[in-house]
């Protein structure tokens, strides 16, 4: 499958003002000319693992929030909702515990990990951006011993696909790899742009009726509110609940009614 991935950067030309004044991450400025040389950065997160009281360290390789890597491909840094949610999901083990996970726009990969040690039967961490999935699947390697499809190896087993977010990439995703019983994404809402494809991802791959997708998000970037998310959600019959600062949880309203999606989000675009 890795050898499959199409060409995709997220940003090619970096991120920066556009002439709509959309497309601008705050944080992610031009490169500071007194930085250090190197580029990189080894990230380090103490991590609980299921059924065992002795936590794993797990070190990812990526690069600075101020490099110019990360201006061009936000994923090959990791951003502060991700360690929030994998804390939640090492808090909350029966979020993932012997459910399949995919985590969208994964980046260096520190969710889906967590969901694997929190006891998620199978994972699937998966992003656009060759970058980003590169440094990934290398994360990956180094800190996870169970590298697979769960179907071949018995045991929980986690993988890197790309995945690029709207209906006709999601529902090829759909014929190969079916759908799950948990989604999450943590800093994956940071454009206007990116809400509707990124939940019509969700509304593919979310298994019915008792699927969750659990998101994390603690900046607000680009203006995009709360409430946009929320509506884009309730009119694909996802219902939103926030049991931690920055987590929200969707999932699937009792009105959910096939024929009914597809006219819902017509009226809202
Ligand atoms: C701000 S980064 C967050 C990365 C990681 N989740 C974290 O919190 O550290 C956003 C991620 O979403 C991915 N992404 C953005 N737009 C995408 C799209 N349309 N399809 C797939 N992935 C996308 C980017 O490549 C990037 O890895």
């Amino acid at each position: 499958m890795e050898n499959e991935d199409e060409e995709w950067i997220e940003s090619p030309t970096g991120w920066g003002p556009k002439e709509d004044g959309h497309d601008v991450i705050d944080d992610v400025g031009l490169p500071d000319i007194f930085a250090s040389d190197d580029p990189t950065e080894c990230f380090t997160f103490r991590m609980r693992v299921d059924g065992t009281t002795t936590p794993k360290t797990v070190r990812l390789h990526g690069y600075k929030l101020d490099s110019d890597e990360t201006y061009r491909s936000t994923g090959v840094t990791l951003w502060q909702a991700s360690p929030r949610l994998a804390d939640y999901l090492g808090d909350h083990p029966e979020v993932c515990g012997g459910k399949s996970v995919l985590e969208l726009g994964a980046g260096l990969g520190l969710c889906g990990i967590a969901a694997h040690y929190s006891g998620a039967t199978n994972v699937v961490m998966t992003d656009g951006d060759n970058r980003a999935l590169d440094r990934m699947r290398e994360n990956v390697r180094r800190n996870c011993d169970d590298v697979g499809d769960a179907s071949i190896t018995g045991r929980n087993a986690i993988a890197c696909r790309q995945l690029i977010w709207g209906k006709p990439h999601a529902g090829k995703f759909l014929e190969r790899n079916g759908k799950y019983d948990v989604i999450i994404g943590a800093d994956v809402i940071y454009t206007r742009e990116s809400v509707q494809p990124l939940l019509d991802t969700v509304v593919s791959l979310l298994n019915e009726p008792n699927g969750q997708f659990v998101l994390s998000r603690f900046c607000r970037w680009n203006n995009v509110d709360d409430d946009i998310v929320i509506k884009a959600a309730k009119m694909r019959f996802l219902d939103c609940t926030r049991p931690s600062e920055g987590i929200y949880v969707f999932r699937w309203s009792d009105e959910k009614n096939s024929n009914a999606v597809d006219e819902k989000i017509e009226d809202f675009r």
